[in-house]
């Protein structure tokens, strides 16, 4: 064939497909399909997103210095052991990248989040998915599957979509049960949320171990997913693989600025805590009066289940009718399932209507 052929498990790859915004025709849209925070951004955020202009004609800092020091200070972190991404995702990718080969594995949990199987397939590796239970990853499941091919374990914690997370015991349980080559990837993406007393997003577990990774991301609660920034915090070697892998200008200037800006709004970010948990715990309540099962989650979204994915699916569309775009979970192998981001209370209001018409209930109170 004298066509370019791809590397092995490209063309295996189903695309990620992301939440969409838009409804033709339809003008007043609720999006509830990208576990954006729920407030938007900080207005500080905002307001130096305005003064990024002069910046365009220069290449980015590489090293996103400013930004390492400053989330270190908030975060009690060497910003040596930091490192910036283009979002979480393209560190996750990096980190495969540096780790993952034709014919190894990569180790995930069944409802884990979807990039970890795509950029696994992407780089020619084995996805290995370990079952659940009660759609919370299982430590023993997922010891169980590590082989001498095993490179990489992703795991989400909280998860997405689940909204279930490990307590930091079962982490470090994860941690001991594996072999020193295997590299734990702790994806802490909606960890701003978390107030459980038993959880860590795995600061310490870094610090303690050459072989343990934790990611972060701008994309929730600080609602800067456009801006597509995130971090990393690693041991020494890692930080190194990473900065030797990744593109020696991966964060745009204006993503430093914005997210310095963002950062110094403390204050916001606990006001979309408290937030997000208040009309999580509504949501929760409101649909479980409805009659669906939803599951406790501690992110920024819940997980509606229906009795059959055909129901799941004409909810879906009626809520589209509305205006009101949430996610359908067939990728995931969760097709009796919506993902409904946590919004404002006027959405969320919006959409407990909505789910109420469509099921021919009445409001709860
Ligand atoms: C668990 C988890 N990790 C990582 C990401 C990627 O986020 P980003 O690339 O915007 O930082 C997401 C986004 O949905 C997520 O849910």
């Amino acid at each position: 064939m004298n066509t370019p052929i791809p590397r092995p498990g490209v063309l295996k790859v189903s695309p990620y497909i992301g939440g969409e915004s838009s409804i033709p025709g339809v003008t007043r849209i609720i999006k509830l399909a990208s576990n954006e925070g729920a407030l938007g951004p900080s207005p500080k955020a905002v307001e130096a997103s305005g003064g990024t202009a002069d910046s365009l004609c220069r290449y980015p800092d590489g090293s996103c210095a400013a930004l390492r020091e400053r989330i270190g200070a908030l975060h009690g972190l060497d910003p040596q052991r930091l490192t910036c991404g283009a979002g979480s995702d393209e560190l996750l990718a990096i980190i495969g990248r540096g780790y993952v080969g034709v014919g190894d594995e990569v180790l995930a949990s069944q409802y884990g989040f979807l990039m970890y199987a795509i950029l696994a397939t992407a780089l020619g590796a084995a996805p290995v998915l370990a079952p659940e239970r009660n759609l919370t990853a299982d430590v023993d499941a997922l010891l169980a599957r590590v082989t001498a091919k095993t490179r990489v374990v992703f795991l989400a914690n909280p998860n997405n979509p689940t909204g279930t997370y490990l307590p930091f015991s079962e982490i470090r349980r994860l941690h001991a049960g594996l072999p020193g080559n295997v590299l734990l990837v702790l994806d802490a993406a909606y960890a701003e949320y978390m107030t459980a007393a038993d959880y860590r997003a795995g600061v310490e577990l870094v610090d303690d171990s050459e072989n343990v990774v934790m990611t972060r991301t701008f994309s929730k609660i600080y609602a800067l997913g456009g801006l597509r920034l995130g971090w990393c915090y690693g041991p020494p070697a890692v930080i190194d693989v990473i900065n030797r892998v990744r593109g020696p200008f991966n964060v745009a200037t204006p993503a430093q600025q914005v997210a310095l800006a963002a950062l110094d709004d403390q204050p916001f970010i606990d006001k979309v805590r408290e937030h997000t948990a208040r009309w999580r715990e509504w949501t929760t309540r409101a649909l479980r009066d409805l009659g669906l099962t939803v599951p406790d989650s501690v992110g920024n979204f819940v997980l509606a289940r229906f009795p059959s994915a055909a129901e799941a699916d004409a909810a879906d569309a009626a809520l589209r009718r509305q205006g009101i775009i949430v996610r359908k979970m067939a990728g995931y192998g969760l097709a009796e399932s919506l993902r409904i981001t946590i919004g404002t209370e006027e959405e969320m209001r919006s959409l407990v209507d909505g789910m109420a018409a469509f099921l021919g209930d009445r409001v709860p109170a």
